[in-house]
């Protein structure tokens, strides 16, 4: 395939057959390292195929699967999708780098139009940010989201369905629809959210994600909708496939028909009479590139008269109508001068890559993360080595790889430090972690500044106006010296502060204030306990329902939460028994915070279904999944997200797939709608027979 080829993100049949084939090998390998604790190569060269491979899914995100090795740690997961074949093709698109690129794109079509004896007169465009994420495709039967589909080869893509489902701006139901439209669109993982995800994985020792389209395309394509749920993943809708009872005559008539039908359609879409306006769009996007929250590689150029797309045709796998602005890369090569540690909220220890500056996607980069001790002695990185940076929007920096043909004699592999960098404590390096942890808890000035900064952001407690340098500044004046002392800020002492003048001051003091009021869950997540994401939290919240309860109980109990396991509980355990950790947490209730549900967010006792555990699966038909969801709670059960032994109850709707099969074979009882409604009534089926 050609350059071109590969760069429109179209994956080539050679990259696609070796990526088969390394993820077959590595996946044998794993087993045998894994599983049989029997390896038959070493771990270098273990290494050197994963990278390759990471290498290959890199310029294919397409093709990155659930199951890859590079997406998940430990043995193979079976994972596997429906084909779904598009009626209409899903196209890529040519690439236009340059000023001149486009203008000759233009006169092409001019040509080719003229050879069909059409004058196209003025031509029409629009303009669109090219959305760096996963192209997919969602029918809709009479009003309904009947399926969701990625694109695949463009010909048959996979049935994600139960994936898209999950995705909040997926509309699942539109008024006055035509008998069939499937709207065509870019999911993909906003910024800030991609790096809160990346950060959990990195803590969880998984390997962190090059940026948010490789995560965007390893989440919709999970086995577990509950696991994609938990990724924030969003949609810009930007076209139309397949369409009955519908027809459009311009793009911009179905952009305002996406738009009124509740689709998530970006709001700078822009007409233009030339291709000169079509360029000064181009560099208009190209300067908001970094304040956007999502991940921009290009502009797409289209035509606006469908009849012209008509005409025009395709030329292969490429729209003749359409064509790409692409931005310059956001990868640059540099020197790493040092590696550094600096300790985190957890008090892991992070290495850090201080870089000879290099200008990145229009900014200037000199540090770098390299993620974790064990990613570090992956990628063999080493101080002196030429290294690859990767900047992705707001996220911080990345080194992804190290040029080791380009090393310097001598170079020496890091040494992760025997002592924390901030307060000197030795550091302790459990077995089963990917990092060495200082364990001076709370008595680390690097633990303490991270765990505030954890403590008052957006997805915690959200007190704006208290950011970073807030808080460094906080604490070097002496006003606080831990979370619970933000409550016992005045303004008065604000107002004191250089360059806080009474508003600010006054904004700030509200802030905190407002914070309050924040819900229990959130606050359990913002107590930053190890393992306890804002998904834990909110299971955690809702099993035990107060922090006394989640404080009172042992290890074995706390696991029984859907998504913790014996690890994470155990840490919660210890965290929270930990006097100084508890005592801050008494301090923060005596300030007001809310440390359990309140009345309506608990789930009933003595309702029908108390102590039942039901998974829903397949669609229903009148219900979405939260909707169902909340009506379990209601009567008092729990639902959660994958069949086991202990499920009492699977409702499944139309298009259930493998967890209905999982019920089937482990005998747990299977209902419908009806069935539904019934245990809501408290008319509970009778208990399967041997169980
Ligand atoms: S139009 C036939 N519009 O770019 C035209 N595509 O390289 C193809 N993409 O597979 C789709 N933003 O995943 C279109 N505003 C946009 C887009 C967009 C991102 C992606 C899409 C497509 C790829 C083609």
């Amino acid at each position: 395939m050609s350059e071109e080829e590969a760069a429109a993100g179209e994956p080539s049949p050679d990259d696609a057959s070796r990526i088969a084939e390394l993820r077959e090998v590595l996946n044998h390998h794993i087993v045998l390292y894994y599983e049989k604790d029997d390896p038959e190569i070493s771990d270098e060269e273990y290494d050197r195929l994963f990278a390759e491979l990471q290498e290959l899914e890199g310029r294919n995100p397409e093709l990155i699967t659930g199951d890859s090795p590079t997406q998940r740690v430990g043995a193979p997961a079976s994972t596997s999708f429906a084909p779904v074949r598009h009626a209409v093709p899903m196209l890529s698109l040519a690439n236009a780098r340059t000023e001149e690129e486009l203008t000759a794109w233009e006169n092409r079509i001019r040509n080719h139009l003229l050879r069909r004896d059409v004058d196209p007169g003025e031509i029409t465009f629009v303009t669109e940010p090219k959305i760096d994420g996963l192209a997919i495709s969602l029918t809709y039967e009479n009003g309904r989201l009947t399926k969701g589909a990625t694109r695949g080869d463009g010909q048959v893509g996979e049935d994600v369905t139960l994936n898209i489902e999950t995705i909040r701006t997926v509309p699942k139901q539109i008024d006055d629809a035509p008998p069939l439209i499937e709207v065509r669109g870019e999911v993909y993982l906003p910024i800030a959210d991609f790096a809160e995800l990346n950060q959990k994985r990195v803590d969880a020792g998984l390997p962190a994600f090059a940026n948010p389209r490789n995560s965007a395309a390893g989440s919709i394509r999970q086995n577990d909708p509950k696991a994609a749920a938990e990724r924030p993943l969003a949609v810009w809708s930007y076209g139309i496939g397949a369409m009955d009872g519908i027809r459009f005559a311009s793009h911009s008539e179905e952009i305002e028909w996406l738009r009124d039908h509740g689709f998530h359609v970006n709001p700078d879409i822009a007409v233009h009479d030339s291709i000169g306006e079509v360029l000064d769009r181009c560099h208009w996007w190209l300067d908001r590139r970094e304040d956007l929250d999502f991940e921009i590689d290009g502009v797409v150029v289209k035509i606006d008269d469908i009849g012209l797309w008509n005409e025009l045709g395709n030329a292969g796998r490429e729209p003749r109508w359409a064509i790409a602005w692409k931005f310059p890369p956001t990868t640059a090569t540099t020197k790493l001068l040092e590696i550094e540690w600096n300790v985190g909220r957890t008090g892991h220890l992070v290495p850090w890559a201080k870089l000879d500056p290099v200008r990145v996607g229009g900014v200037t980069v000199s540090n770098a993360t390299l993620h974790n001790e064990e990613d570090l002695e992956r990628k063999d990185v080493r101080a002196g080595d030429e290294v690859v940076v990767l900047r992705a929007g707001d996220v911080i920096p990345q080194v992804i790889s190290a040029l080791p043909q380009k090393r310097p004699k001598g170079a020496r592999k890091p040494v992760p430090p025997k002592e924390c960098p901030a307060c000197g404590t030795e550091v302790i390096k459990p077995e089963d972690s990917v990092f060495s942890i200082c364990p001076n808890r709370s008595g680390c000035p690097g633990q303490i500044f991270q765990h505030i900064k954890h403590f008052v952001s957006r997805g915690a407690m959200d007190i704006e106006g208290l950011g970073e340098k807030q808080v460094a500044r906080f604490l070097e004046e002496g006003l606080i010296s831990d979370v619970a002392d933000i409550y016992a800020l005045r303004q008065e002492q604000l107002e004191a502060l250089d360059r806080m003048g009474e508003t600010s001051s006054g904004n700030l003091i509200a802030e905190i204030e407002k914070s309050r009021e924040i819900p229990f869950p959130r606050v359990l997540y913002a107590l930053g306990l190890i393992g306890v994401g804002s998904v834990t939290a909110e299971a955690l919240a809702d099993e035990f329902g107060s922090i006394d309860a989640l404080h009172e109980a042992d290890p074995e109990r706390i696991e029984q939460t859907e998504g913790v396991g014996p690890v994470i509980a155990r840490q919660i355990a210890e965290s929270l028994a930990d006097e100084g950790t508890w005592a801050l947490v008494e301090r923060l209730k005596a300030a007001g915070l809310k440390m359990e549900l309140a009345e309506d967010e608990r789930r009933p006792e003595g309702g029908p279904l108390e102590g039942k555990t039901v998974v829903l699966t397949g669609t229903l038909p009148d219900l979405t999944r939260d909707e169902a969801g909340a009506m379990v709670k209601r009567a008092g059960g729990k639902v959660t997200g994958s069949v086991s032994k202990k499920t009492d109850f699977v409702v499944a709707g139309e298009s259930a797939g493998s967890k209905l099969e999982k019920a089937e074979k482990l005998g747990v009882t299977v209902l419908d709608r009806e069935g539904l409604d019934q245990l809501i009534a408290g008319n509970l089926p009778p208990e399967p027979e041997g169980d």
